[in-house]
This record gives C-alpha cells, structure tokens and sequence, in this order.
C-alpha cells in the first residue's frame, strides 16, 4: 500500500473526531489536505476552521470552509494536523512543511490534539528527520554556531521564507532522547522563534494509516 493510501486512511479516520458546529484548528501537510478534501467530500458542516497556513487557508478557502483568527476563535476544542515523526509517546517532530510556529500556537490553543500520519512516521527515538527550527533571519548563523555546540548539525533551508516572514534551519544528527528537556533547551537560544519538537505539548491521539488499516495510539 502507497504512503498516499495510508494518508487516506488516518484523514479518513480523523474527521470522526470532528463534532459539526465546532471550530477546529487545522494544520498543514499532505496528509491534512487529504483531510481538507474529506471533510468537503462528506460535506461537513463546521461553524469554520482556524487554519495554521496560508496553504491550509487557501485549500479551506476552495472547499468553502470559513476560516477564522485565532484571536477570534477563543480555545479550540479540536486540532488535527500531520507529522515528520512521533515517538510512542505522541512527542512530534514537525517543521517539514515550514508551518511549524503557527501549528504550535493553535495546537497550544486547543483542548485535544489529533494526529495523523502514515505508519513511517513512528519511531523509537525523534530524530532520524532533521529538527526544523524557525529563526529571526539576523540570527541564523549565530543559532547555527550554538546548534553545533550541542552536537548537532545545521543546515540552512535556503530559498524558504515562512509564512511568519522568517527562516529554517535543519538539524541533522540529533538522537532526541530527551525530547522535552531539548525543546526547553533550544526554545532558550536568542533568536530562535519555533523549535520543532512538540513534547511538551505532545499530540493526544495519534492515527496511523498502516498495510492493515487504522492504528490509533493515544
Ligand atoms: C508542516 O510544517 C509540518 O509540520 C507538517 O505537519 C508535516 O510535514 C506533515 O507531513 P505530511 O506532509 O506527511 O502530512
């Protein structure tokens, strides 16, 4: 079976989760536009999505599904997004995409966090997928130089503005055995807007498409 079918599933699986009349918090990838395109496909009926994108508010657009600030929107009960990895532990390495700071804001603003991904993205130990971290442009190359003081490897993601107007480094190297204390660690250096490990706010749920159908880890 294709990564792409087991996409299919875990969205497929996740819109039960979705209550109509709610607003839910709606992240950004591959796997959360198969989502998008199901909720539309069933015709779902939401009082509308706080979106994490500007391509996850554009596909929201296309479908027909209000999109509202945060700001306006107040605690979310629901938000469903995508992965790069998680361990058992539903602690997630996200950045892949470059949303990963508004994706932690609306995942902080909401009661119950619904990932989904294909069965790839499950590890033992984060960090096989380099650590996205979203940087203030002037600090760069200085959150480079303390990144390769705690023993890892950064790559600049060159050509890659974010939706927030910043920059991405890549971390190769890293074997996160401490996902929480690293997060607090790298969230500690001047500069650093996002770091792409969501530990300390993990996921709640997390939906697996996989050869023999759903898996579901809460
Ligand atoms: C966006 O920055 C990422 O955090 C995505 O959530 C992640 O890359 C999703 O991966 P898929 O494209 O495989 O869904």
């Amino acid at each position: 079976m294709s990564a792409d079918r087991k996409k299919q599933l875990a969205a497929a699986a996740a819109v039960e989760y979705i209550r109509e009349d709610t607003i839910i918090g709606i992240g950004t990838g591959s796997t959360v536009n198969l989502l998008i395109d199901e909720m539309a496909a069933r015709k779902l009926r939401i009082q509308g999505a706080v979106s994490s994108s500007e391509a996850s508010t554009a596909r929201l657009k296309r479908h027909h599904f209000e999109v509202l600030e945060l700001n306006d929107a107040g605690e979310l009960d629901l938000y469903i997004d995508g992965a790069d990895e998680s361990d058992r532990q539903l602690r997630l390495i996200k950045g892949g995409g470059a949303a990963l700071t508004r994706e932690k804001i609306v995942a902080a603003a909401s009661r119950r966090f619904v990932c989904i991904a294909d069965d790839s993205k499950l590890v033992d130990v984060l960090g096989k997928f380099p650590l996205p971290i979203e940087v203030i442009p002037m600090a760069r190359s200085y959150v480079a130089r303390e990144l390769v003081k705690l023993g890892g490897y950064p790559i600049w993601r060159e050509n890659v503005v974010t939706d927030n107007g910043n920059q991405i480094i890549d971390v190769r190297e890293l074997r996160i055995t401490d996902p929480v204390g690293l997060e607090s660690k790298l969230n500690q250096i001047a500069g650093v807007v996002t770091v792409g490990l969501f530990a300390q706010r993990p996921a709640d749920v997390l939906i697996l498409g996989t050869e023999s159908g759903v898996q579901t880890l809460s």
